[in-house]
């Protein structure tokens, strides 16, 4: 299995350029399947998860094309199969975007459940009620939701959680519903904003994403379009904390200041000099260790919890102490025991990390337990003292494209190192 082995020590200075967001291009693409005709994707970042989004399309019978400049070509004329196999459920929640689009469009699908994972329980009922509410009939059997509709109705949904998926979910599925649906306490995610961009470029009348309240006017037939997808604002940010974590400089291209606000907010906290332009942001910290930072996670525009680990390892190495809590998800703080065994302070309690900065953290091998633990373990490794290896980084290729091609153009000492050899 692949590993990262990182030398640290180098002050990052350059710049990136930030791919197409994972989290708005998994939706789209499930988007695709209401479209009735060929569909263009674009600025799609080459990641794992994209490759298992397209699998299961294709597996429902989606052609799919990979395009010049980033683009995914699809069209739905031949989809026959309208399921969403375990097997690459288990390896991809997001998969469950499928099953409002499936349901809208074909009038059934047969999506499995996902299960527990690394972060905490993270359910799907409200994606199940909201649909049942919308009038699909829905079973949950051996391991399968499986759902039935002649057409979706339009309704007054209210959400008890401001679920990012959950929201996209019952948005797709309400553009092609009969009459009004009205969702209420739906995720402000910039990703929805971006999705229904794209549902509406097909030919969607939605009103008010971004806002706690959607309204969708269902209409009879959604066409394929081209969409260009919204740069990764977690990208984004995980390079500029590598800027801050290293005391270096580092401009990210190609991206938003507008969606990673709360971010910004938190480096300039930290004692980074943040510039931005209309589609750079520079960090510079003029070579000196950052400040201990206080932030909690909640949902957009708030702090986000998939930058709350990254936070944590620059924490490990700030000055003074900094308390991070985390209040999405109940067990994101994997990644704490790791940073530990590399010389980091941190004290754990409830959903509370106080972290006391160290002046050096040492290499370690190190495992990754999810996507965004990961991200923080490699930017621990880049002040890390010596050699830290980084194990489990399939997690890392789900959701950050060319890790260690950006990061070496950057001044990191970084490289792959496949299967067993060093
Ligand atoms: N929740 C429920 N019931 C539901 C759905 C969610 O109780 O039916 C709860 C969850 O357990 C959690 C909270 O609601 O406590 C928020 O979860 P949400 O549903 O918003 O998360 P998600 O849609 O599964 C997306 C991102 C995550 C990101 C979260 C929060 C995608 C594909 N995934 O997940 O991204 O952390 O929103 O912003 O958009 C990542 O990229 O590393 C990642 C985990």
């Amino acid at each position: 299995m692949d590993k990262l082995l990182i030398r640290g020590g180098a002050r990052l200075d350059g710049e990136v350029r930030i791919s197409g967001s994972k989290n708005a291009v998994l939706p789209i693409l499930a988007a695709t399947l209401l479209a009735d005709g060929p569909m263009c994707v674009g600025n799609v970042p080459h990641l794992h998860d994209v490759t298992t989004m397209m699998e299961l399309l294709g597996r429902m019978g989606v052609s799919l094309t990979v395009g010049e400049r980033l683009a995914i070509e699809t069209d739905t004329k031949d989809v026959h199969c309208l399921r969403a196999a375990y097997e690459l459920v288990k390896t991809m929640r997001a998969s469950i975007l499928v099953l409002g689009p499936l349901l809208a469009r074909f009038g059934e699908a047969e999506v499995a459940l996902p299960g527990g994972c690394a972060i905490g329980s993270r359910p799907v009922n409200l994606h199940v009620d909201g649909l049942r509410a919308m009038g699909a009939h829905i079973v949950v059997e051996n391991g399968y939701i499986r759902a039935k509709a002649r057409r979706l109705r339009g309704t007054r949904l209210v959400l008890d959680v401001a679920t990012v998926t959950g929201t996209e979910n019952l948005l797709m599925a309400a553009t092609l519903a009969e009459g009004r649906t009205i969702i209420e306490n739906a995720a402000r995610e910039p990703e929805v904003i971006d999705l229904a961009n794209c549902l509406q470029a097909m030919g969607a009348r939605i009103e008010g994403a971004g806002t706690d309240e959607i309204v969708v006017h269902g209409v009879e037939r959604l066409q394929g379009c081209e969409y260009e997808v919204m740069p990764d604002r977690i990208e984004t940010g995980t390079y500029l904390v590598a800027g801050a974590i290293t005391k270096g400089r580092v401009k990210v291209k190609r991206t938003r200041a507008d969606i990673v606000d709360s971010i910004l907010h938190k480096l300039r906290a930290a004692n980074a000099e943040v510039k931005v332009g209309e589609d750079w942001i520079e960090l510079d910290m003029h070579g000196e260790r950052p400040r201990a930072v206080d932030a909690q996670t909640a949902p957009y525009p708030a702090f986000p919890t998939d930058m709350q680990a990254q936070f944590t390892a620059l924490n490990a190495v700030a000055e003074g102490v900094g308390t991070i809590t985390e209040t999405v998800f109940e067990n994101r703080f994997m990644h704490v025991q790791e940073l530990q065994r590399m010389g980091a302070e941190i004290h754990v309690s409830g959903n509370t990390a106080v972290i006391k900065g160290v002046e050096h953290l040492t290499g370690a091998p190190v495992m990754a337990t999810d996507l965004r633990a990961s991200a923080s373990l490699i930017l621990a490794g880049l002040v890390a003292k010596g050699e830290t290896l980084v194990e489990k980084i399939y997690h890392i290729d789900r959701g950050y494209e060319c890790i260690e091609e950006k990061l070496s153009l950057l001044g990191a000492r970084i490289r792959r190192v496949v299967g067993g050899k060093r």
